[in-house]
This record gives structure tokens, C-alpha cells and sequence, in this order.
């Protein structure tokens, strides 16, 4: 019999942590799974993220920041203490105040706690609409599209139980990966109420105690059998995927009021026409939902192979549960680099709404002096220009521009600046025109209609 390998303790890990010292030469690399975002997939984020805000804010939603720092007591109680988000993924430390401190993992915690906080029950425009866009942080096993640091776009509305809410922020959802060009399906399911969920819940435990199912179930899936059975039919394992297939499907055993509602969510989205796919296996991962339940898929991915785009779903209890008000609520998350690794894969061409279609170039310390001042004004009358007044030669200077693939370029050069002229060189034909400085404006919005 050999020993029983020794496991470190927390402590043991905290000396050996605190005790390594980087080599003094060498640069100190980033953590594993935690990116740094460089200038060209910068281009990508602002097409996301100023899709997203324009989609979201026309529907009413209104922008919020939270704290990137919470109590962790925050996540036990709402995401749930069981979750691989709380239990294994999340970053939490304890500060010199003696404050258990977490890294936000998810941000509707941080909004509930934001919404109950400041009495938002209370404010005049009811639903409260909410979006929310920042980081947030998993230690999760990296890979492509799943990072330690990521950031999400949530939406949530507070006050509304009707389905015509569930349904309106699916529709945002599908409209967003729609206008971004990326393929994702709705993937939707009812998991009841704290009045017909327990009754569910206690057959699908009857099924998966089955001796010949419970054998197929992962070790993870056999602790959940006991801690969160209906995570059991989500697990990604191909021998759980099997052991569901016969297992009994929430659908048929809601309440009537949870059935009525989830059928008019379904109309509402039939009516808007949202293609969606009825999935009795979605239940997420997280304790707060009850009712609806959704996420978006891209095309291509099957449960298990791919990781969802985004998801959410309603949450009427967790309000009250947090100390708030008993208020309805639902919303969403989806991630932003998931998105950008979309539109990269399908080569979707970026159209910068920025990008310069004058360059400012010049040949002379007075020149250079009266085109940075030229450039000031062109800025200040909203022209898109561009420059490197860093650079004296007009060659430099030229390929630049070619480069950012500008309509024309505005020299100023010795003779220009004795004359009160200025030279317009059209880059695609090369033809260059001379024209009195005091006109250029006029001469500008001509050629730029
Ligand atoms: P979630 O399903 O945990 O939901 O996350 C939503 C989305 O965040 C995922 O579908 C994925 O796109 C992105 N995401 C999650 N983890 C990672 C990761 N490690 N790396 C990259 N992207 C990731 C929530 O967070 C809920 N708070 C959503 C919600 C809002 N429900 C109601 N309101």
C-alpha cells in the first residue's frame, strides 16, 4: 500500500505564494488566463460595446457602475453558496480590516444589492431598467473564450412580472448578435416556482437514484445529486448527457401560473419573430432563477462542445431575499469577448466610424506650427483628420496617409505659408491644386459630400 500523497494546506500554499520571488531580470509576465487587450482588438470592443449601448439604451435602459469589490457574503447568498461560481471560481480575500473581500464573479448581485441600496423601488419610472458593462473575474480553467478576467454586457429590469418583460430582453439579445452578424439561437426553458419546482425536483431525484442511472453520473454529478440535483441536466459529461435522456422534463410538471407564463413569453417571441429552441435540459448555473430561463447560442455549438454567448433569465424572489422588497425581475449577461471571437472567426469587416478622411501634412518648423494649429480647427468643426507632426519628411508623411487611406491630404509647406495658400492633393488621382488658404473649408466640404 503505497502513502496517501500529502495535500497542501491553504496556509502551506500562502508561505510557498509569499516566498517566491520573481527572478529579478526577467520581465514579470500577466496571470494565467487574464488578458491584456492591444490597439487593433481595441477595434473590435468599440464595435461591440457601441453596438451594444445604442441597442440598449433605445429600449429605455440606463447605465450603471457597481464595485468591482463586494462582500462575499453578497455572492453566497444570491449566485449560491454551491455554485462552482462561489464554491470554486471565485477570487476572495480577507483585507486588513478583517472584510471578507470577493472580485465580483457576476454583476446582478452587485445591481440587486445597488437596486435595494438606493431605494430604487421608490423612483418615479417604474420598471427600474438597468445595463451594466465591466469586468468580471472566474478562476475558471482558461481557454479560448473563457478567461480569468472578462468582461459581460447585463441588462436587468426590476419591478415587472409580466412575460412581455422576459420576452422583451431576449429580443434585445437576438437583435444585438443580429446586428453584429454573429448566428446565435435562443435557447429557452420554464424551471417553475418555489411552488412546483420541489415537487419537480423530488421525481428528477427518484430518476437519477435509479441504480443503472446513477451509475453513469459523474463524481461531480453524484455530489449534485444531493446538493443541486437539477444542475444534473446541464452537466457536460457525454455519459450525464446520456443518463438524462430519459429523465423527467420540468415543462410537464409547472404550476398553471408558471405554464400561462411561460406560454405567453413564448407568444410574445413568436409574435416578434424570434427563433428559439425549447431546451429541457437549461437550467444554469446559478441559485437565483425561477420562471424563464435562456441563453444564446452561436450557431455552431452543441450543449457540451461550445460555451454559451450569453444567458439569463427571471429572478422574482432574490429582491426580497437580499433584504429588498419582494420585486419581479429579470435580465441578462453576455460576454464581450465571446462576441469579438465570433465576429473574428466570420472575418466580419469592421467599418470605423472614425477613421480620417483628411490628413494634415507639413514642411518647415512655421509651417508645422500653423498646420497644428490648422489641425485644432479642423477638429473643432468636426472634420475626421489625421497627422504625425512628429515627422518633417513630406515623403514620411505621405505614405502615412496613403496608409490610413485618407480622400485627401492638406500640405502646408515654405511657399504655401508665404502666400496664405494651401495645397490639396487628391491621394487616389495625385492630382495636387493650390487654393487660398481662407477657402479651404468651402473647398473641404465639396470634395467630401
Ligand atoms: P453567466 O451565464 O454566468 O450569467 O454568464 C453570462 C455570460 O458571460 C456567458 O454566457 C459568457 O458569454 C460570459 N462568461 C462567463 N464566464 C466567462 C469566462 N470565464 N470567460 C469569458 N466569458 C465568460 C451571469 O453572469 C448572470 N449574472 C446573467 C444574468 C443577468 N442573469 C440575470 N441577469
Amino acid at each position: 500500500m503505497g502513502r496517501k500523497p500529502k495535500t497542501k494546506t491553504e496556509r502551506q500554499k500562502n508561505e510557498e505564494a509569499k516566498n517566491k520571488k520573481p527572478n529579478e531580470n526577467k520581465m514579470i509576465p500577466r496571470l494565467r488566463g487574464i488578458r491584456d487587450i492591444l490597439p487593433d482588438e481595441y477595434r473590435y470592443w468599440d464595435l461591440v460595446l457601441n453596438k451594444a449601448e445604442s441597442m440598449i439604451k433605445y429600449y429605455g435602459f440606463l447605465r450603471t457602475e457597481t464595485p468591482v469589490l463586494e462582500n462575499v457574503a453578497l455572492y453566497e447568498r444570491s449566485t449560491g453558496k454551491q455554485t462552482d461560481i462561489v464554491s470554486k471560481e471565485m477570487y476572495t480575500f480577507i483585507d486588513r480590516d478583517n472584510e471578507r473581500v470577493a472580485l465580483r464573479p457576476e454583476a446582478t448581485p452587485g445591481l440587486v444589492r445597488s437596486y435595494i441600496e438606493h431605494g430604487m423601488f421608490s423612483l418615479p419610472m417604474q420598471p427600474v431598467k438597468l445595463y451594466w458593462i465591466g469586468n468580471l473575474f472566474r478562476r475558471e480553467k482558461p481557454q479560448a473564450g473563457r478567461y480569468r478576467q472578462f468582461s459581460q454586457i447585463d441588462l436587468e429590469i426590476f419591478g415587472e412580472a409580466g412575460a412581455v418583460a422576459d420576452a422583451q430582453i431576449i429580443l434585445i439579445g437576438y437583435n444585438l448578435f443580429k446586428e453584429l452578424q454573429i448566428d446565435a439561437q435562443v435557447q429557452i426553458n420554464s424551471i417553475g416556482c418555489p411552488n412546483c419546482r420541489p415537487e419537480y425536483v423530488k421525481k428528477l431525484i427518484e430518476y437519477y437514484k435509479q441504480r443503472p442511472v446513477r451509475n453513469k453520473l459523474c463524481p461531480d454529478c453524484k455530489k449534485r445529486l444531493i446538493k443541486n440535483p437539477l444542475r444534473l441536466l446541464d452537466c457536460k459529461e457525454e455519459s450525464c448527457v446520456n443518463a438524462r435522456a430519459a429523465a423527467p422534463q420540468i415543462i410537464d410538471h409547472l404550476c398553471e401560473e408558471c405554464r400561462d407564463h411561460f406560454v405567453k413569453v413564448l407568444e410574445y417571441l413568436d409574435e416578434l419573430n424570434v427563433v428559439y429552441t425549447l431546451n429541457p435540459f437549461l437550467v444554469r448555473g446559478l441559485d437565483y432563477y425561477n420562471r424563464t430561463v435562456f441563453e444564446f447560442w452561436s450557431e455552431d455549438s452543441e450543449q457540451g462542445r461550445q460555451d454559451a454567448l450569453g444567458g439569463g433569465g427571471r429572478y422574482d424572489y432574490l429582491v426580497e431575499y437580499m433584504g429588498g422588497r419582494p420585486t419581479p425581475a429579470c435580465g441578462w449577461g453576455i460576454g464581450a469577448e465571446r462576441m469579438i471571437l465570433k465576429i473574428k472567426e466570420k472575418n466580419i469587416p469592421l467599418v470605423d466610424a472614425n477613421q480620417p478622411n483628411i490628413f494634415v501634412a507639413q514642411l518647415g518648423e512655421a509651417s508645422k506650427r500653423k498646420a497644428m494649429n490648422f489641425f485644432e480647427e479642423l477638429r473643432r468643426r468636426g472634420y475626421k483628420a489625421a497627422q504625425n507632426f512628429v515627422k518633417d519628411n513630406l515623403k514620411a508623411q505621405l505614405e502615412l496617409a496613403n496608409k490610413l487611406a485618407v480622400k485627401l491630404t492638406l500640405i502646408l509647406g515654405q511657399k504655401e505659408m508665404m502666400d496664405g495658400t494651401i495645397l490639396i492633393r487628391d491621394m487616389e488621382s495625385g492630382m495636387q491644386e493650390v487654393f487660398d488658404f481662407k477657402k479651404v473649408y468651402e473647398e473641404l466640404d465639396k470634395r467630401l459630400k
